[in-house]
């Protein structure tokens, strides 16, 4: 084997050299007296011509068999323009048959009629489809700049432990038993959070890591048990530094892999405005269709279900979906309505805006002037469907409305999907209350720092309080996330006891940390960043398996090589494990 070129370079100034290829068959066709073959690398594909006449071992070649071909290169007659090496062929003067291959249960190329399941199980073949290898190198081209980008910013690369001690990052630990010590168990890092912020008390100022994280929860598109994060923290940067540090990041990344221009700052939304104009605290701003928050409007309109949720402290929402009246039929509204109960509204109320009167089921209990301060309030002009989410839960009309936004941009294509739209989403509450527990939880983590002026508020006013955290939103996914630390020893206590904590649940769950703290902390930062999404969106697909060479599907399991397993016995008994509820 002596490879002159790759299957991707072969151009029209090439002709009439004498060259040798190497790759896989992903075509073969007999025409008349001539066999066609278009051989395929990771470089991309080159047509290769024989004469029938040439060799009896053509015949046994079949898809995906590896060729040497050594020929000439020729100008074609039919140029194929969709091909970067369409203008040419080799005429081979000889091959060798450098390996065969079993016929393969999937169609080796960009279309493929297999289902994801069956792609998962014969991955590496998947993974031979050009579309995959691009998705797989484009994920390589954003680490690489983001690499190049922190090393310039005298970040150091350092790994941490995979057997840990839990962290308390909200989801539940994967475990792993120890054989030396029975009965006892590592669990695997939901994030280095805890190490990252130790390495800032030791002092190395800016550290990152390409870190795998290990998370148990329900799989969804978006979401692994196994993911990567770029993981980034450093000392004695405010939080514009930090996030300066982060959209410059960005900006490198999205112009060497996208070669997109990027501009700095990116926008910022308060947590507050984005829940007001966007219902969610990830919001697609590639376009409009914000939430008018109607509580001061109707607040006298005689409609039971929004005076019901009005007496109660409650909230009244709605949408103006412009001109999009003539186009929704009952049935569709109904659709909508059914999406709206998904996310536990009660219901949906709906007004079409028509050239002279209002019409809709709930029309006959707005009179003139209510109806005129509504339509102003929703800028509402003819044509215009008008929806409406009431209750008494703030988040429950907030989540309605704005999965119907979602879903309604995405419908009425009221974006480019090949733009990126990026945004800081700040000023996070400190805490979530959970109606279940009746308690406070960190809605980032306990670690999160207060707004300085917020640090009474964590005993005075919770609900209030903010946390100096904030998230990277990319066209309505959170693709990363991050907060300033607490440093200051008093305060962290107040905090934990805001958030629950016996002294004797601090010493049992992280009591080494805590310890860590009080040996001279600096004020520390930092943030994380989702890498499979950011491959996904910047690959343009919907699901992250799509940018993971190795990805498990929705129930958790990998169909090529079957895990999880059972084990065998005697691999439980040196552990000390006894399985008393098999699947
Ligand atoms: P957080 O939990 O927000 O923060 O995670 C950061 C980012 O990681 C991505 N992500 C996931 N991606 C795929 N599958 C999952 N199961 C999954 N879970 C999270 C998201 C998310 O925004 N230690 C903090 C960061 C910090 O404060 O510095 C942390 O882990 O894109
Ligand atoms: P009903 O009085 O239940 O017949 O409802 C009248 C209209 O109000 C229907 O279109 C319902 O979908 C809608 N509706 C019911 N509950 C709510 C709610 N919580 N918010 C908004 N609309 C609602």
């Amino acid at each position: 084997m002596n490879r002159t070129h790759n299957n991707g370079e072969l151009r029209i100034e090439n002709v009439g050299q004498q060259v040798e290829l190497l790759g896989w068959v992903a075509k073969k066709r007999n025409l008349g007296a001539l066999v066609f073959i278009d051989l395929r690398d990771r470089y991309g594909l080159t047509q290769i011509i024989f004469d029938e006449s040439f060799d009896e071992r053509l015949r046994e070649v079949k898809n995906e068999y590896i060729l040497d071909i050594k020929g000439t290169v020729v100008e074609r007659s039919s140029k194929n323009p969709k091909m970067p090496t369409g203008d040419i062929e080799i005429q081979a003067q000889d091959f060798e048959i450098i390996n065969t291959a079993k016929l393969t249960p999937i169609i080796v190329a960009d279309e493929t009629d297999a289902l994801e399941e069956k792609r998962m199980e014969y991955r590496y073949l998947d993974l031979r489809r050009p579309v995959m290898q691009q998705n797989i190198m484009t994920r390589h081209k954003i680490t690489r700049s983001i690499r190049d980008y922190l090393d310039n910013h005298d970040f150091i690369d350092i790994e941490t432990p995979y057997l840990n001690r839990s962290t308390p990052e909200g989801a539940r630990d994967f475990l792993v038993p120890s054989r030396v010590h029975k009965g006892e168990f590592y669990a695997l890092p939901q994030s280095p959070q805890l190490f990252k912020q130790l390495l800032m008390v030791s002092g190395f100022e800016r550290y990152y890591q390409i870190a795998r994280c290990f998370r148990d929860e329900d799989l969804r598109a978006d979401r692994q048990i196994e993911f990567t994060q770029v993981d980034v923290e450093m000392s004695f940067m405010s939080t514009d530094q930090i996030i300066e540090i982060g959209e410059g990041m960005i900006q490198k990344l999205m112009k060497d892999v996208k070669g997109i221009d990027i501009k700095l700052p990116l926008p910022r939304l308060t947590w507050h405005e984005a829940m007001e104009r966007y219902g969610i605290d990830k919001p697609d701003t590639r376009f409009g269709l914000e939430l008018v928050n109607l509580n001061e409007v109707v607040n006298d309109v005689d409609f039971a279900v929004f005076k019901n949720a009005l007496d109660n402290g409650g909230y009244v929402k709605g949408i103006n979906v412009k001109g999009e009246a003539p186009n929704y039929s009952r049935k569709k509204i109904d659709k909508l309505t059914d999406l709206a109960k998904t996310y536990k509204a009660k219901g949906l109320a709906w007004l079409k805006v028509g050239s002279d009167k209002v019409q809709g089921p709930i029309a006959k209990f707005f009179n003139e002037e209510q109806l005129s301060q509504l339509l102003t309030a929703m800028d509402a002009h003819e044509n215009d469907l008008l929806l409406f989410v009431s209750d008494v839960k703030y988040e429950v009309v907030c989540d309605a409305l704005a999965a119907i936004r979602n879903h309604l941009g995405k419908e009425l294509k009221l974006y480019d999907p090949s733009t990126f739209d990026f945004l800081w989403v700040v000023d996070f509450p400190m805490f979530e209350y959970d109606d279940e527990t009746k308690r406070y939880y960190a809605k980032h983590h306990p670690f999160t720092k207060p707004k300085d002026e917020d640090i009474d508020k964590m005993e005075t006013d919770p609900e209030h309080c903010l946390a100096d955290a904030y998230d990277i939103v990319l066209n309505g996914y959170e693709l990363g996330g991050g907060s300033q630390r607490i440093y200051d020893q008093s305060v962290q206590e107040r905090a934990f006891k805001a958030l629950g904590f016996t002294q004797e649940s601090i010493d049992s769950q992280f009591g080494w940390f805590v310890e860590g703290l009080q040996y001279g902390t600096p004020p520390h930062g930092g943030f994380a960043l989702g890498l499979d999404r950011l491959a996904m969106l910047l690959c343009g697909s919907d699901s992250i398996r799509d940018v993971i060479a190795f990805p498990k599907n929705t129930s958790a399991t990998c169909p090529m090589c079957k895990a999880p397993t059972a084990v065998s016995d005697a691999q439980l008994e040196e552990l000390g494990i006894e399985v008393t509820n098999h699947e």
